[in-house]
């Protein structure tokens, strides 16, 4: 019955393993997850109430331009003026997403025929690759190392046949930011090549004063498609707010395809995630306070599983080498983060997610999300510090 794209498109790893925990959440286990990144704190209060207040007005209900509305594109362009010092024409360059997953797949069916190859980071975001897949293009991987500081190798890249690069810094999962002269090699290099860049951007708040926008390049519109998502930096992940920037051409053509696909999102969603936007530099620094707090926790927990890691990451999470051996360590056994990750978990009922989700890049590595409360942390390093300290106690 299934279709022939769906071949080679397993269900997403945290579907099936959520599928798990929940299974040892009914057996009592009562599991700590640290694996997800969607935000616990809820979204400005000035937020809420516009959602409410739009939503019990009688005109608000109708379908939407499939552009969004003029006050959102309006609030994400004042947004990048702000934040990331890039003009945008509001009615051209600017079209917002039901989230910016969906923009990853549009993006791909609107560009894609089959065979087409797609730059794709390892480790990175496994909807890339999916969203490659399901139009029909070919994922060629292009490995980060933590010797390159996380930044691709722009020598050893094979652009034959090339399309589309996807690029996402402050990057999914190793939290390394960008610097200007890798926006500037980037440019440059897809502009060799006639690569078209999918720059996708939803982590420059967290943990970061100074968020940056490949946009920000001179010349950056004529080979770059920007995603960005209110998903992370307002809290607002399950409202499903993102956005595609570029230039009107791009605008129009990803367009054609997703209009076919959905209708604009809820006026009030639009007009409450236009108030996120509006948002002052308080707000950014009353969130980064909490994962700043939560962020010494994982480091101590990361410690105590004898993991190493940078202090300099960003993003809501904490991307950690495993150590050379299993914890416990086990005779001949190699310790990948795979297994470091279900020691944890069936030790500790403790769950961090496997770095090699990510591409094989990242096969040594663990994931430790922020977007869990200090108490939990807290409790983790208990429970882990028990697992690994039987005899003592947890001492
Ligand atoms: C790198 C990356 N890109 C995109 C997304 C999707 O974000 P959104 O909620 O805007 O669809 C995520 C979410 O986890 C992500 O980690």
């Amino acid at each position: 019955m299934l279709s022939k794209r769906l071949e080679g498109i397993g269900e997403y790893y945290f579907s099936t393993k959520l599928r798990e925990i929940d299974d040892m959440n009914k057996a009592g286990k009562n599991v700590i997850n640290l694996g997800i990144g969607s935000p616990d704190l809820p979204p400005h209060p000035d937020v809420i109430k516009t959602l409410q207040e739009e939503s019990a007005k009688p005109n608000t209900h109708a379908y939407q331009s499939y552009k969004g509305s003029p006050v959102l594109r309006q609030a994400i362009a004042d947004w990048y003026k702000t934040w990331y010092n890039v003009e945008l024409n509001a009615d051209s360059e600017i079209l917002p997403l039901i989230g910016s997953k969906e923009g990853i797949m549009h993006i791909c069916m609107t560009y894609l025929n089959e065979g087409d190859k797609v730059l794709l980071p390892n480790p990175g975001y496994p909807t890339y690759c999916s969203a490659v897949k399901l139009a029909g293009g070919t994922c060629m991987d292009y490995e980060l190392t933590a010797e390159n500081n996380w930044f691709p190798d722009f020598t050893a890249i094979d652009t034959r046949g090339v399309k589309l690069m996807f690029v996402n810094y402050p990057q999914m999962p190793t939290g390394q930011l960008p610097s200007i002269n890798l926006f500037e090699q980037l440019i440059a290099f897809a502009k060799q090549h006639s690569i078209l860049i999918i720059h996708d951007n939803p982590y420059s708040f967290i943990l970061n004063d100074e968020p940056m926008s490949l946009l920000s390049i001179a010349g950056a519109k004529d080979v770059v498609i920007e995603l960005n998502s209110l998903s992370k930096s307002q809290n607002m992940a399950g409202w499903r707010v993102g956005m595609m920037i570029a230039n009107k051409q791009r605008i129009d053509e990803v367009l054609r395809f997703k209009s076919n696909m959905d209708s604009g999102m809820f006026l009030p969603v639009q007009l409450a995630a236009a108030k996120a936007l509006a948002l002052g530099r308080d707000w950014y620094d009353s969130i980064n306070a909490v994962y700043a707090q939560r962020r010494l926790k994982v480091f101590q927990l990361l410690d105590l599983l004898n993991c190493s890691y940078s202090k300099n990451q960003v993003g809501m999470f904490v991307w950690a080498k495993a150590p050379a051996s299993p914890t416990p360590p086990k005779e001949g056994q190699k310790a990948t983060g795979y297994e470091l990750s279900d020691a944890v978990l069936y030790g500790s009922n403790v769950f961090i997610t496997p770095g090699g989700i990510f591409g094989n890049a990242g096969d040594g590595y663990v994931r430790v999300s922020l977007c869990c409360k200090e108490e939990k942390i807290e409790e983790s390093i208990e429970r882990i510090n028990a697992f690994l300290n039987p005899s003592t106690g947890g001492a």
